[in-house]
């Protein structure tokens, strides 16, 4: 999908990063209550410390819905949890993407079109209403809607294996998108193995699989991944074991199952910040994510010492798109009445997108 963010006015590309905080500091203010600024745990520095909320993406998805006071919220993360948030917001409230461009190259790799040819195509050889479709909170509005109106739900990285579970009491078969890694270590995790799943390829027909395949597969799993948590490697986890041989390896579910596999703890950002910030001081600890995050852990846990399984930086580029001049740009818009980036999405998927998200709110 092509967003397009328009150039910044020159006055917030040159400006120093004090005159940026001044700024929004100051339109934070005039807003007041009526701003909500919701901040991901991959975000820089210089802009999650403006975020009156901070979290994975289920939390943040429990703010939004839950605060009905703010009428402009201001989420700094990702198209997919903007939209998110647009969907479980009310009327009287907006929600604006400092950056359009901060999109998310795993929701990318499913759209509407092909997950809708996979369910007409299982139609074809299974009882389609014993299928449930779930889809990653990492997806359009589209395919929230989508699972919405066919009887399935959302779920995130922190509430997988719930969701999983509430729909095998619905169906015998789940079609997992768009992320199979989170799908195949949930299901390890609910006690299946490999040979419970398969993956789905939206380029082939039946995605790639014989008849026999996609009717006796527990676990259809899209052929997606999030190309920042697919570095990570078992190689990785020998060496700092080597180094550390008491050390703590936590990793997120993103991460393939091989690494999962020989990880001390997975999950959600929010819970990987947990487990640092309960860990006993003095522990070595190496984290499969976004180094944002990891750089950040490290700082605010000096009794503990934090390091990215991957030597080499990994950042999410679209989170990384969010920065101080954009939300300098959109709060200055906003404290002058004029709201630049809105994300709105169309009554219609908004309302079996809700359906969607509700059911997994509820489920969790
Ligand atoms: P969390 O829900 O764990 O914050 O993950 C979101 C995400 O995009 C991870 O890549
Ligand atoms: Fe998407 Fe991966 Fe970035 Fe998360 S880290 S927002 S899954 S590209």
């Amino acid at each position: 999908m092509l967003r397009l963010q328009s150039r910044l006015p020159d006055r917030y590309t040159t400006a120093s990063p004090d005159e940026l905080d001044a700024w929004i500091g100051a339109a934070r203010a005039s807003l007041g209550s009526r701003l909500l600024i919701l901040g991901h745990h991959y975000q820089r520095d210089e802009v999650i410390k403006w975020a009156d909320k901070r979290g994975d993406s289920f939390l943040l998805a429990q703010y939004a819905a839950e605060n009905e006071q703010a009428t402009d919220i201001v989420f700094c993360g990702v198209h997919f949890m903007a939209e998110s948030a647009d969907v479980l917001t009310g009327d009287h409230q907006r929600v604006v993407l400092p950056d359009l461009n901060a999109g998310c190259s795993m929701a990318d790799m499913a759209d509407l079109d092909e997950v809708e040819e996979a369910w007409e195509a299982l139609g074809e050889i299974t009882d389609i209403d014993r299928v449930v479709p779930i889809t990653y909170m990492n997806s359009s509005a589209a395919l929230k809607a989508f699972v919405g109106r066919e009887g399935g739900a959302v779920c995130t990285s922190s509430n997988a294996r719930a969701v999983l579970e509430w729909a095998f009491e619905r169906g015998d078969q789940v079609l997992f998108f768009p992320d199979q890694h989170l799908g195949r270590n949930t299901g390890y995790d609910m006690g299946y193995d490999e040979s419970a799943m398969r993956v789905w390829n939206p380029r082939r027909e039946l995605g790639g699989l014989s008849e026999a395949d996609a009717k006796a597969a527990t676990f259809l799993l899209w052929k997606g991944h999030c190309s920042v948590h697919q570095r990570f490697r078992p190689e990785q986890v020998d060496a700092f074991r080597e180094r550390h041989p008491d050390g703590v390896v936590i990793v997120h579910p993103e991460c393939a199952h091989d690494v999962v596999e020989v990880a001390d703890r997975v999950g959600s950002t929010q819970r990987i910040l947990r487990w640092v910030e309960e860990a006993p001081p003095g522990t070595h600890i190496a984290i499969g994510t976004e180094i944002h995050m990891i750089q950040r852990l490290a700082t605010d846990n000096p009794s503990v010492h934090v390091e990215s399984l991957d030597p080499l930086v990994c950042p999410c580029s679209t989170m990384f798109r969010i920065d101080g001049p954009h939300l300098a740009w959109c709060l200055e818009n906003l404290a002058e009445g004029r709201i630049v980036n809105r994300i709105v999405v169309d009554p219609e998927t908004a309302e079996w997108a809700r359906v969607a998200l509700r059911r997994m709110l509820d489920i969790t």
